[in-house]
């Protein structure tokens, strides 16, 4: 399938393959402190980032009406899915199978489609986000530098597998192939900042700060 963009469709379903994370931070985004993460303006990633905590079972009959709403406003316009599936991810944070049939019948569309569109588009998700989503590199300058010994630190530090939730709802851990800051490897974001020369040492601190940042209430 020809990664092109219909009329209509957000540009973020279009910002790159899967691996594609939006703006290379500029130099003079480079913040002097090297423990400082570079903040990326990078507005798509925080479309998705923003609402990607999973519901409960108490609000989910509730998600489940609004994801109704947005089928009701979109179902006599023809090529509409993308939009309706964009809108159901913000409301609900992600896209499981479930949901998926829902949308479906509400559209009168194969369970087919709308799952081959999920499927499609890397910016859709079927597994339950967590709080905050960590993009460890694995691109080539990142694992000669490191990367990968990064990469087993974050798995026994969280307990999870690539692609994985924590069990608290935490962190989300995705490997990426790039994401622009080779001269800082090994890099990782978490949501929209970029750390630099990360080891097992520096990510611990990383990952308590965020820790700390939700229990405070704060917000990332
Ligand atoms: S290879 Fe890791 S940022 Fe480019």
């Amino acid at each position: 399938m020809e990664n092109i963009r219909p009329d209509n469709t957000p540009a973020v379903l279009y910002a790159g393959g899967e691996n594609t994370i939006g703006e290379r931070p500029t130099k003079e985004s480079v913040p002097d402190d090297p423990d400082r993460p570079i903040h990326r303006p990078f507005k798509e990633e925080r479309l998705m980032s923003d609402k990607t905590v999973s519901p409960g079972k108490a609000d989910e009959r509730a998600l489940y009406e609004a994801v109704g709403k947005v089928i009701e406003k979109y179902r006599d316009k023809p090529g509409s899915l993308i939009m309706v599936l964009h809108e159901a991810q913000e409301i609900y944070g992600y896209l499981p199978m479930e949901l998926q049939r829902f949308i479906a019948d509400g559209m009168g569309l194969p369970v087919s489609e709308v799952s081959g569109v999920v499927s499609f588009y890397s910016y859709f998700t079927t597994q339950r986000q967590g709080r905050h989503t960590i993009r460890m590199c694995q691109g080539t300058a990142c694992y000669v530098r490191g990367g990968k010994k990064v990469v087993e630190a974050i798995k026994k530090e969280l307990n999870v597998d690539v692609g994985g939730t924590t069990e608290d709802g935490l962190f989300t851990f995705q490997i990426v192939r790039c994401i622009g800051s080779c001269g800082l490897a090994p890099a990782m974001m978490v949501d929209d900042d970029v750390y630099k020369q990360v080891n097992p040492t520096k990510l611990r601190g990383i990952l308590a700060h965020y820790a700390e940042m939700d229990e405070g209430g704060a917000d990332a």
